[in-house]
């Protein structure tokens, strides 16, 4: 874009434009909608428990009959859909993560509740292991490495149940290897066709994911530290559009970027690269430094609709953010 044809001051000016607030509304942009937000939640066992997440101020762990009260809001609000993430009680933990498998585990029974109560609510689940393994890993552990292939054999069985209980979509979070084509393939062979898949595409080995695994427990847990041999290294972004590229060959009907503000360079180079639903996770610690700041006085709360509108900026389709259902409120209310 050449300056030069677009005009020159005095003739052009730009504030002209910006004087009334019918004109800024005229040449708006880009809009945030009810229809771009996902709400992630926390599901853990007991009845009746709402217990707020230390590190994630206003966020809750919320059994299953609590999950079912919220969603009531959600529904009302037209949110389309929500995450689920479970909170697994560490005498369910072991190395393989054998309970992600398991057909009545915690995600599961709170699926078949949720679409029971709420048929139309779009229901999306983590295919992960990290939340299962005693390592806090998302993979299995051969040989002190998280083995991809052997991880493989457990992930498509994993995403099987959910799809089994009825999620409506699969999100793949682990980053191992083929994993979107393996899952589609045994989705397809036991005719879950239909169901979708959300691939975390490129999801990097990010500090900002801190305040959610203490939300699921399994901060504590993580061998190691790190999971830089499976997710991206924060310095890269070519390598995302090669991630991106092989998932959608896989099958992923949708990709994601996560974490997301930091990474708002990357949403608007795969968006304009492969033109495919492009979704981006505002993740838990993005969540906490907005929350905390605002809690503090330190920024004014308009900041949160300003960060979700940087995703829409940058070209995502959709946001997961776990002020969903706040900025839903005031989206309905203005
Ligand atoms: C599990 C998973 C993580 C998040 C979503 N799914 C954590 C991780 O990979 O360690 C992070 C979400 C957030 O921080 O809000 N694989």
């Amino acid at each position: 874009m050449s300056n030069i044809k677009l005009g020159k001051f005095p003739s052009t000016r730009l504030r002209r434009l910006r004087m009334k607030d019918f004109t800024r509304r005229m040449i708006s942009e880009n809009n945030l909608s009810v229809n771009d937000l996902i709400w992630p939640i926390f599901v853990c066992e007991g009845n009746n428990i709402a217990d707020e997440i230390k590190s994630m101020p206003g966020v809750f762990r919320y059994s299953i009959n609590n999950i079912l009260k919220e969603l009531e809001t959600v529904i009302n609000l037209k949110i389309p859909a929500v995450a689920l993430f479970p909170q697994v009680e560490n005498s369910l933990k072991d190395e393989n993560g054998s309970q992600a498998v398991d057909e009545n585990n915690l995600i599961c029974r709170s699926i078949k509740a949720i679409k029971q109560n709420f048929p139309d609510l779009g229901v999306i689940c983590d295919v992960a292991l990290d939340p299962y393994t005693n390592h806090g890993h998302d993979g299995i552990i051969v040989d002190d490495v998280i083995h991809n292939d052997a991880t493989l054999e457990i992930l498509e069985q994993q995403a099987l149940v959910q799809a089994v209980a009825g999620c409506d979509i699969i999100a793949p979070s682990d980053m191992m290897d083929g994993r979107i084509g393996r899952i589609r393939n045994i989705l397809d062979q036991n005719k879950y066709e239909n169901t979708l898949i959300l691939s975390y595409a490129a999801k990097y080995a990010s500090k900002f994911y801190g305040p959610f695994r203490d939300a699921i427990s399994s901060s504590g847990n993580l061998k190691g530290g790190s999971k830089s041999s499976y997710q991206m290294d924060v310095a890269n972004s070519n390598e995302a559009l090669r991630e991106v590229a092989l998932d959608i060959k896989e099958g992923a009907d949708m990709v994601m970027i996560k974490p997301g503000m930091p990474y708002l360079d990357v949403i608007q180079r795969v968006k304009s690269e492969f033109q495919v639903p492009t979704f981006a996770y505002q993740v838990s610690g993005e969540y906490s430094m907005i929350k905390g700041a605002v809690n503090n006085g330190w920024l004014e709360s308009k900041v949160i609709k300003e960060s979700l509108l940087s995703f829409k900026r940058a070209g995502a389709d959709g946001i997961l953010t776990y002020f969903a259902k706040q900025i839903a409120e005031e989206l309905k209310n203005e």
